[in-house]
C-alpha cells in the first residue's frame, strides 16, 4: 500500500514563478504530478525580486540562520494549487536579475551566500524547526544550488531522508576555501570524503556525498557521468556510489506543451488534424519576416546559447545548410560570440535566417508547432526538454545521441520506419559533418510526405507524461 508521503522539493527555479532553463520545468511539473499521485508535496525555493505570479504571497514565519533573520513565504503553483515556500531575505533576493546572474548578465558575487543561505532555511525547514508544523519524510534537492542540504542534514539526529537530482554536472557552486570559512560552514564537512574538492568547496559535491540517494535525468546520462568525459572529476566519487544512482526521464507538464489547448499557438491540432499544424507555420514565417511558403522545410531551434547545446556545430553547417532551400529560425540567449555569428548570418540571409535573441515564452511555443524539424546538437544532454516538446508538436527533431536525447528520440532506420517507431534523427559524432548528414536524411524524408506524416504521428503519440517517471520517483522515496 502507497502511504502518503511529505516531500519537500528544493529548487531554484520553478515555472512558471522564475525560469531560465529545463530545472524550472520539473520544478513545475514533477510536484504537480507527485500532487496529483496523492503525495504531500511542498516546493522551497527564494523569493526573488523577478518572480511572477498571479497567486497571493502571504507571511507564514520569521527564522534565525547564521545571524540572518529570514522570512518564510507561502504562495501557490497558479493553476494546480501546489504549495510553495519563498525564503525571503531581500538583502540577497530583491534585486532585478535572474537566479544565476544580475540584470547585466553578470554572475552574482555572492552566488555562494545566497544558496548557502537558502541551504540552511531548507535545512530548517526539513527539521520542523520553522513554526511551519510539517516535518518531511523526504527532501528531494536539484542541483548544486541544494547540494548544502544532504551536507547538512547528515549532521542532524532524526533527519528525513535525502534525494539529490543531478540535472547539469557542469555546473558545480565550486568555491575557493575562503568562502567556505567565511560561510560559518561546520568543519566536519570540510575535507575530501565531504564537500572538498580540491581544496575548494563544492556545493555539488555536498548532493553527490550525502544523499542518501543520487539520480538524475536520463538512464544514459547516469552511465556517462561515471565517465571521465562527463564526470568533470567527479567520476569516481559517482562511481563508488553507482548502487545508489539512478536516472529517470523527465517528463513533461502535458497540460501545458499540448498542440490541442496551447494558447500560445495560432492553431490548435493533433495528430488526427495534421493539416492545421501549417497554419502555426505560416504565422511563424510571418511573424519573423521570413518568406511565407509552406513547402519549404522550417528548421527551429531554441535554447540557451552556450557549448553544451552543439551552437558551435549549427555555425560551422550554416553554410551548406544555406545551399538548399530550407528557413532555419533560432531563439536563445548566452554566449555573446554565438549571437554575434548568427546575426552576421541572418543579416546577410534574411529571406532563409531569423535569429531571436532573447527569452520568450510565446515564440518558444510557436516554434514548436509552426517548426519542421527541430535541431538539438548537444555535446551533452542530461535529458532535454525541447526535443521531447518537439515530438509531441509534431516537429521532428535531429539530435545527437546522448544523454536523455539518446533515449528519447528514436533515429528514422529501415526497421523503425517499418514497425512505426522512428520519431527523429539521431547523430553520433559531435561533430559538423555528421549534423549535416543528419540535417540531409530529414531533408529526403521531407520530400516523401506520407513517411514524413506518419513519423510525426509516431512521435505524437508516445506517452511523455509523467506517470511513468513520477511513479518511479515514488518507489525511490518508499525505498527510503
Ligand atoms: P536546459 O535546461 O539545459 O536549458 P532543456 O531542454 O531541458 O535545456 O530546457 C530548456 C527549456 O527552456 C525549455 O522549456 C525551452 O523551451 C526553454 N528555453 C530555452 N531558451 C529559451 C528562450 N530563449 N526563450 C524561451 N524559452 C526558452
Ligand atoms: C538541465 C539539463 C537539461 C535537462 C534539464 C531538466 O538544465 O541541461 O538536459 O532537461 O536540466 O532536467
Amino acid at each position: 500500500m502507497n502511504i502518503t508521503k511529505k516531500i519537500l522539493f528544493v529548487t531554484s527555479e520553478v515555472h512558471p514563478l522564475i525560469k531560465t532553463g529545463g530545472l524550472a520545468d520539473i520544478s513545475g511539473s514533477l510536484p504537480k504530478a507527485l500532487a496529483e499521485l496523492g503525495e504531500d508535496v511542498r516546493i522551497i525555493m527564494p523569493n526573488y525580486q523577478a518572480i511572477k505570479t498571479t497567486e497571493d504571497i502571504r507571511y507564514l514565519s520569521t527564522i534565525h540562520v547564521n545571524n540572518c533573520a529570514v522570512n518564510i513565504l507561502e504562495t501557490k503553483l497558479p493553476g494546480n494549487g501546489v504549495i510553495v515556500w519563498l525564503v525571503d531575505f531581500p538583502a540577497f533576493f530583491n534585486f532585478p536579475g535572474n537566479p544565476y546572474v544580475d540584470e547585466h548578465g553578470k554572475p552574482w558575487a555572492n552566488s555562494a551566500e545566497r544558496f548557502a543561505l537558502f541551504c540552511r532555511v531548507a535545512v530548517e525547514v526539513a527539521m520542523n524547526r520553522s513554526y511551519l508544523d510539517w516535518k518531511p519524510d523526504i527532501v528531494h534537492c536539484n542541483d548544486w544550488q541544494s547540494g548544502l542540504v544532504p551536507a547538512l542534514l547528515s549532521l542532524e539526529y532524526s533527519r528525513p531522508a535525502t534525494v539529490f537530482t543531478i540535472h547539469n554536472m557542469a555546473y558545480q557552486g565550486i568555491f575557493p576555501r575562503t568562502t567556505y570559512q567565511s560561510l560559518n560552514l561546520p568543519g566536519q564537512l570540510w575535507n575530501p570524503g565531504g564537500v572538498e574538492f580540491h581544496d575548494m568547496l563544492s556545493f555539488l559535491k555536498g548532493g553527490l556525498i550525502f544523499a542518501d540517494r543520487i539520480t538524475t535525468v536520463s538512464p544514459t546520462y547516469a552511465k556517462e557521468i561515471q565517465t571521465a568525459e562527463f564526470g568533470y572529476g567527479l567520476e569516481g566519487v559517482l562511481s563508488h556510489r553507482k548502487h545508489f544512482l539512478s536516472g529517470i526521464t523527465n517528463g513533461i507538464d502535458c497540460d501545458h506543451w499540448n498542440p490541442e489547448t496551447d494558447s500560445n499557438i495560432v492553431q490548435t491540432y493533433s495528430h488526427t488534424t495534421l493539416a492545421k499544424k501549417l497554419a502555426n507555420k505560416t504565422a511563424l514565417q510571418e511573424r519573423l519576416s521570413l518568406p511565407v511558403d509552406k513547402n519549404i522545410p522550417l528548421f527551429g531551434l531554441i535554447s540557451r546559447l552556450v557549448e553544451q547545446k552543439g551552437i558551435d556545430l549549427i555555425l560551422e553547417c550554416l553554410p551548406e545548410m544555406l545551399s538548399h532551400p530550407l528557413q532555419f529560425v533560432l531563439l536563445g540567449s548566452g554566449n555573446k560570440g554565438y549571437e554575434q555569428r548568427l546575426h552576421n548570418f541572418a543579416e546577410a540571409h534574411p529571406d532563409k535566417i531569423s535569429i531571436t535573441i532573447g527569452y520568450d515564452e510565446t515564440l518558444a511555443h510557436l516554434i514548436e508547432a509552426g517548426s519542421d524539424i527541430f535541431l538539438m546538437p548537444s555535446r551533452f544532454e542530461p535529458c532535454g526538454l525541447n526535443q521531447i516538446y518537439s515530438q509531441r508538436y509534431g516537429t521532428l527533431p535531429i539530435v545527437r545521441k546522448t544523454g536523455g536525447l539518446a533515449d528519447t528520440v528514436i533515429d528514422t532506420l529501415p526497421e523503425t520506419l517499418s514497425n512505426n517507431t522512428a520519431t527523429g534523427f539521431v547523430f553520433n559524432e559531435a561533430n559538423a559533418g555528421t549534423l549535416m548528414e543528419a540535417i540531409k536524411r530529414s531533408l529526403i524524408l521531407y520530400g516523401h510526405p506520407k513517411t514524413w506524416k506518419q513519423l510525426q504521428i509516431n512521435g505524437m503519440k508516445r506517452d511523455y507524461s509523467w506517470n511513468k517517471s513520477a511513479h518511479q520517483y515514488l518507489t525511490l522515496y518508499n525505498h527510503l
